[in-house]
């Protein structure tokens, strides 16, 4: 393999990336996706590893750009379809995070029903000495009906923790999965109204794009808890807060955010939730297999031209060696 072979990691990374790229490439960074940070000097960078975005123009600048690698199972932030018309494949990292994000989200559900973090705030400011045990929570797991919006490999992981909790498990996807027990409802709106508990574990595509609405909102009612483990982008964040403020629903525990990293005031001054900083993979053994999936799949592609784990719009093999 060239030592010669450039790859430029636009904005910020996982450090373990760079470092085990940095053993058989050329890496060389830019502070941002920005092309106009693109120098005569990295136009002939081959392989683009990033944790962001790559918009098509950053792709443009690129005139032998061959593969995008993807730090996150989620790759909404690379123009897939510019990078399919262009032959570049894009990878991602499916599978080495699917039990942390399940059970980040199962964490996510029980803190946000059973007031975890609250509990533990009133403990640690004194209040259990000083006024008493803590309020009963008005919200349980007990009893519930979950549906899951998305039942890829991460949903499916979290619907298996869920059965060991005795509750019942539907779901709403494109089309149903075979050989599942759990109830399938064609439409988004319909598995809303079936449950009292929504779990969001989609990707963030055009379709899904605040597909979580004020209907979808109402239809869930209001013992109805929200959970979002997927992407910002898939719930109306206006419409969640003011279902918050109106009691339309009864609490909601969101990973992600429209627009993160900045979480709206409204959102945090709502005592009926719980928020997290888009940790759901974020341990340090989880991110480090991530980070050796981004450095393998550029290591394969430029050895067996075939990435290891490229997404389905980019199927392809290098041309030339
Ligand atoms: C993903 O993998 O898409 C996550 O959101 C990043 O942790």
């Amino acid at each position: 393999m060239s030592a010669r072979i450039r790859v430029l990691v636009p904005g910020k990374i996982n450090p373990r990336v760079v470092d085990r790229l940095a053993e058989r490439f050329e890496v060389i960074r830019i502070d941002s996706a920005d092309p106009a940070l693109v120098t005569a000097e990295i136009q002939d960078a081959k392989a683009v590893a990033v944790s962001g975005r790559v918009p098509a123009a950053l792709m443009d600048a690129l005139p032998g750009l061959e593969i995008i690698a993807n730090f996150g199972v989620g790759y909404d932030g690379v123009d897939v379809g510019h990078a399919a018309e262009r032959g570049i494949t894009v990878s991602n990292t499916p599978d080495v995070l699917t039990e942390e994000v399940a059970d980040t989200a199962v964490g996510l559900l029980l803190n946000t029903l059973r007031q975890l973090p609250q509990a533990e705030q009133w403990l640690r400011q004194g209040r259990w000495a000083k006024d008493g045990a803590f309020p009963l929570s008005p919200l349980s797991l007990r009893g519930r009906t979950v549906g899951l919006y998305g039942l890829g490999r991460i949903g499916l992981a979290i619907a298996r923790r869920l059965e060991a909790f005795g509750v019942s498990i539907a779901y709403h996807t494109r089309s149903p999965r075979e050989g599942l027990s759990y109830a399938y409802h064609p439409t988004l709106v319909g598995l809303a109204a079936a449950v009292d508990t929504l779990v969001v574990i989609v990707p963030g595509t055009e379709a899904t794009k605040r597909a979580v609405n004020a209907e979808v909102l109402s239809a869930l009612g209001s013992n109805g808890v929200l959970v979002n483990v997927g992407r910002g982008s898939t719930v109306d964040e206006a419409a969640l807060i003011a279902a918050l403020q109106a009691g339309v629903i009864a609490g909601a525990g969101l990973d992600v955010f429209e627009n993160e990293p900045q979480v709206p005031d409204a959102l945090m001054a709502l005592p009926n939730v719980s928020l997290l900083p888009h940790v759901a993979s974020a341990s340090v053994v989880t991110r480090n297999a991530m980070a050796d999936l981004v450095a393998g799949n550029i290591e394969a592609w430029f050895e067996t031209g075939r990435a290891l784990t490229p997404v389905p719009e980019t199927p392809f093999t290098r041309r030339s060696a």
